[in-house]
C-alpha cells in the first residue's frame, strides 16, 4: 500500500522535527516508560497523565517508528510544543474561546465512555473505555493539522486506522456515509447548557465523511497525544483526526460512529453553509467567503526554524494519498 512504502515525502521523526524538541519528547516517553503499570488508574480525563506503557498493545507499537506523512518541506514539520498543542483549542462544549477548554473541561469524567458504531453494519460494536485503547493496535502519527481560522499545528498522535473499526463492523453494501456524534452531556459540558457560551451551536456536535473517506488509510481515530492519553481539551478519551481537511471535521469525545446511506448533516455546515462545506478539503485557492486560505500561522516555538507564516498546501501536503477520492468533482462548488 502507498503509505506504507517509505517515499521521498515520507519523513521520519528525525527529519521532521526540531532536534530538541525530538530528544525532549523522546525523554518524556522514556519517563513515561519507567513509570509503567503504576501509572494512575484511567477514572478521570484528567488521567492525561496516564502514560500508554502499561497496555501491551501500546508498547509493542511504540517500538516500531511513528508514521509520518508529509509533502511539506522539513522546515514545516517542526512538532507544534505539547504546551500549545493543550491549551489553544477550538472546543465549544467548552467554551468558544481559545483558551476556555483547557480550564473548563478539567472535571469532564471520560470514564465510563460508550462508543457505539451502528446503522448500516452487519456487526454492531459497543466499546467501553478499556477497549478504545486495547480493542486494536495502537501507533504514532505525526500529522498536521490546519483549522478553517488560518492557523495550524503539527501534533504527534496515539490511536488506530478508522477504518479498523469499520472493518469490525461490517458495513453492509448499502453504506455509503459515516456519521459521528459527540457526547451531550450539558451538565459536563458548560457550553451545552449555556448558548452564548458554546458559540450558539446546537448540540450535539455531529459530523460525517464519505464511506471511502472515512476508509483512507490517513483517517485516524485518536486516544492520546505526546505519548499520553488526550487530555479532555483535545477530545478525551477518542476523537477523529482527518489531516487533509479542516480542524472543525475533527471531531471530539466520539459517541456515535453511524454508517449511513445518505449524506448526514454536520454541525459547522448547518450553521453557516456558505462557509463550511460538506467535503471541507484544505484548498489554498478557494478562500472562505471572510477570509484568504492561501496561507496559515504556524503555531512552533519559534526559533531558527519558526516560519509562522507559511503557504497551505492543497489537501494540506497529504493530495498524493487522496486526491483520487475528488476525482472529476468541481471542489470550487463542493467546499
Ligand atoms: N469537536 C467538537 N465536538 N466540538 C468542537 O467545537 N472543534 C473543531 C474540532 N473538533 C470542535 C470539535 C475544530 S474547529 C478544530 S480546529 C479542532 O477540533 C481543534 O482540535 P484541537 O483543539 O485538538 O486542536
Amino acid at each position: 500500500m502507498l503509505i506504507k512504502n517509505k517515499s521521498p515525502h515520507e519523513l521520519s521523526e528525525n527529519d521532521v522535527t526540531d532536534e530538541s524538541i525530538y530528544h525532549d519528547r523522546r525523554s518524556i516517553l522514556k519517563k513515561l516508560g519507567f513509570l509503567g503499570a503504576s501509572a494512575l488508574l484511567p477514572s478521570q480525563a484528567n488521567a492525561q497523565f496516564l502514560d500508554f506503557f502499561d497496555k501491551e498493545e501500546a508498547q509493542a507499537s511504540f517500538k516500531t517508528s511513528p508514521l509520518t506523512y508529509s509533502a511539506a518541506p522539513a522546515d514545516q514539520q517542526i512538532l507544534t510544543p505539547e504546551t500549545k498543542v493543550i491549551t489553544h483549542n477550538n472546543f465549544y462544549e467548552f467554551g468558544s474561546k481559545k483558551d476556555q477548554p483547557a480550564k473548563l473541561a478539567q472535571q469532564f469524567n471520560v470514564n465510563p465512555w460508550t462508543l457505539k458504531i451502528s446503522g448500516e453494519v452487519e456487526q454492531e460494536i459497543t466499546l467501553d473505555y478499556d477497549k478504545l485503547f486495547s480493542q486494536f493496535a495502537l501507533q504514532e502519527r505525526i500529522y498536521r493539522l490546519r483549522c478553517v481560522e488560518a492557523w495550524s499545528m503539527v501534533i504527534p498522535w496515539i490511536g488506530f486506522e478508522l477504518s479498523k473499526i469499520i472493518a469490525l463492523a461490517k458495513p453492509t453494501s448499502q453504506a455509503k456515509y459515516v456519521a459521528f456524534e459527540t457526547l451531550f452531556d450539558p451538565e459536563q459540558m458548560p457550553g451545552q447548557a449555556n448558548r452564548r457560551l458554546g458559540g450558539g451551536i446546537k448540540y450535539p456536535y455531529v459530523e460525517g465523511l464519505r464511506i471511502d473517506e472515512a476508509e483512507n488509510p490517513l483517517s485516524f481515530l485518536a486516544v492520546g497525544l505526546y505519548g499520553k492519553t488526550l487530555p479532555p481539551q483535545n477530545g478525551a478519551p477518542i476523537r477523529l483526526v482527518v489531516p487533509w481537511k479542516y480542524g472543525f471535521k475533527s471531531i471530539k469525545s466520539i459517541v456515535g460512529i453511524r454508517l449511513l446511506k445518505n449524506k448526514p448533516p454536520t454541525t459547522w455546515n448547518k450553521l453557516a453553509p456558505n462557509e463550511y462545506g460538506f467535503y471541507a478539503n484544505v484548498n489554498p485557492e478557494v478562500d472562505h467567503p471572510r477570509w484568504s486560505q492561501a496561507s496559515e500561522r504556524r503555531i512552533t516555538t519559534g526559533g531558527l526554524f519558526a516560519r509562522n507564516r507559511i503557504d497551505t498546501l492543497p489537501f494540506n501536503g497529504y493530495g498524493e494519498q487522496v486526491a483520487h477520492l475528488y476525482k472529476g468533482m468541481n471542489l470550487r462548488k463542493h467546499y
